[in-house]
């Protein structure tokens, strides 16, 4: 058999260093976090660390004075510098591809140096960028014209996964920047329902599609592409009017020219872009043309902060490092299972959407690099809304379940949207919430309150319930950036900490193999021979009974 290019390593469960955990969470888990704080006055200071714009106070976890110590000691263990840096140096860390993983070049300022297989790759990044912003500047300035002559005015993006999360994502978070007179929309839903209510009440002659697909082989964006053109072209009347209302986004300009894009007005990207890690490649162009070059930019230099904080701090200030050492903290010693991001902030209610993909696509593995079936939990799942929503909703649950769910907050100090003094209301909600769960209400205090005996239970607050909460100055494009690259960094951590490929997606192959198969057992008028189990049999006769 070949060896996998990653050095074998012992297993993780078997490493001192791990045991030493097993043995400190027994210790730990018991403790609660009045305790902790009533131990240390200091602790709402110490536990805190600042990078890129964002501030972390992790003091209200579940962890003692040893606790991080014990876990940079694993990270160490685990070779977390070492994998920092075949990162940042173009080693090929996604084994299984036998690729680069390089999104922190897209980010890389000019003059950098990075080599993939002995070749920069700083400049290609450069001159996409620019060819970007030269396009997004005539869209902006409505020197872009339509098949018939009118300005565009609306952008519609085709993408799925990394091609769909990123932008809308981006988009909604960074509306306020966005330019006012342009509608954008995202169609990623291989549902026909996704393309007819978000074209509804657009003007072909000023629609511009941007089709994104890294492979450019994904079936629900070429099927919503190929529909975007027959609409196109029932209202124009010309395979000519193409041109003016297509560009694509991809690294596969075959593929890209036999839809029928001219690769003049195709942007480029490379395979050591991960598709989940792609927003601010060429993938962001909605992103551009909403915010501007000049905003787009911005969201470059947070990502790469947050890029030199996680190369270059040491372990214990270092954000991404010590989020991935807590979300392994909470899912291998507390058995948690899930983590919840709860942004207060309206403008990112598609960010806990945008994580999901990036976290549990990245580590929801179940082999390590050598193809051994791991004896350990892997990725968390990720969910979350904005606040104050979810509090009248899930965070019961978060509250007072049986089930212990990290909680990661994300506020701002300063709105962009000044209402009344609703602003002083979010925020008084973010942190009375992070202090109710940390502290809780024993049944003394709610007795104390005047409650009824019987009823004193069902009012408890156990409290004890971890969270971080990471704050910034106020949501611009550039602390935006920050935040993402925290995220994508603190994955890898936990990736390396679990020894497993965070870049690569075979989960996502059998099913789409399968539905491809399908689709004629489904379409065709004459009824095929169904060789699958009964149940899926069953259900396609139903299906054609409707519809043939
Ligand atoms: O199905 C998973 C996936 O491969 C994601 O990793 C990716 O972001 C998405 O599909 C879309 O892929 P593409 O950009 O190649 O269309």
């Amino acid at each position: 058999m070949n060896k996998s290019p990653i050095e074998q390593r012992p297993s993780l469960t078997s490493m001192p260093i791990w045991k030493a955990l097993e043995v400190h969470y027994e210790k730990v888990q018991p403790i609660h976090l009045r305790q902790l704080f009533a131990d240390d006055p200091k602790r709402g200071e110490k536990y805190t660390a600042e990078a890129a714009g964002l501030y972390l106070d992790y003091s209200k976890n579940r962890i003692t004075d040893e606790t991080i110590p014990l876990l940079i000691q694993l990270a160490e263990a685990c070779g977390l510098r070492q994998r920092i840096h075949a990162m940042f140096s173009g080693e090929k860390i996604n084994t299984t591809e036998q690729r680069a993983v390089l999104h922190t070049a897209l980010r890389a300022p000019k003059g950098k140096k990075i080599l993939v297989d002995g070749a920069d790759v700083v400049p290609e990044v450069h001159a996409v960028l620019e060819q970007m912003e030269a396009f997004a500047h005539k869209v902006r300035r409505g020197e872009w014209r339509g098949y018939t002559g009118k300005p565009i005015r609306n952008i519609v993006n085709i993408g799925i996964g990394g091609s769909d999360l990123g932008p809308v994502m981006a988009y909604e978070a960074l509306r306020f920047y966005s330019q006012r007179n342009m509608t954008f929309r995202f169609i990623s839903n291989v549902d026909g329902t996704d393309f007819a209510e978000a074209t509804r009440d657009l003007n072909p002659e000023e629609t511009l599609f941007i089709i994104c697909s890294k492979t450019f082989t994904t079936l629900e964006t070429l099927a919503n592409a190929g529909y975007a053109r027959t609409w196109c072209l029932n209202a124009l009347g010309d395979a000519k009017a193409v041109r003016n209302h297509f560009v694509a986004i991809s690294t596969n300009a075959k593929e890209v020219a036999k839809f029928g894009i001219d690769t003049e007005n195709m942007f480029g990207f490379w395979d050591w872009v991960g598709g989940r890690y792609s927003m601010d490649s060429a993938i962001g162009l909605s992103t551009m043309i909403a915010i501007g070059p000049k905003g787009f930019r911005d969201l470059l230099k947070g990502f790469y902060a947050m890029d030199e904080h996680f190369r270059t701090a040491p372990f214990e200030k270092n954000l991404p490092v010590l989020m991935g050492l807590l979300t392994v903290w909470y899912t291998n010693f507390f058995a948690a299972d899930t983590t919840a991001v709860l942004p207060y902030d309206q403008y990112l209610k598609r960010f806990p959407a945008y994580l999901q993909q990036l976290t549990m696509e990245s580590n929801g593995k179940h082999v390590t690099l050598d193809g051994v079936n791991v004896d350990y939990q892997t990725s968390p799942i990720y969910w979350g809304e904005p606040g104050t929503n979810g509090q009248h909703s899930f965070y019961q649950l978060i509250h007072q379940g049986t089930k212990l769910v990290p909680c990661d907050f994300i506020g701002f100090y300063k709105t962009l949207n000044s209402v009344g003094s609703q602003h002083a209301m979010l925020m008084a909600n973010f942190f009375a919430q992070t202090e109710a769960l940390a502290f809780g209400k024993t049944e003394e205090e709610v007795k104390a309150d005047g409650t009824a005996a019987w009823l004193a239970p069902h009012r408890v607050f156990e409290g004890n319930r971890p969270t971080n909460t990471i704050l910034a100055e106020k949501l611009t494009p550039k602390v935006l950036g920050s935040l993402i690259a925290l995220y994508e960094h603190s994955v890898y951590t936990q990736g390396v900490i679990w020894n497993i490929d965070s870049f690569d997606q075979w989960g996502v192959e059998l099913g789409k193999v399968l539905a491809k198969r399908m689709i004629p057992e489904l379409e065709n008028t004459n009824e095929p021979v169904l060789k699958h189990d009964s149940s899926t049999n069953t259900l396609i006769r139903k299906y054609r009974k409707s519809n043939l």
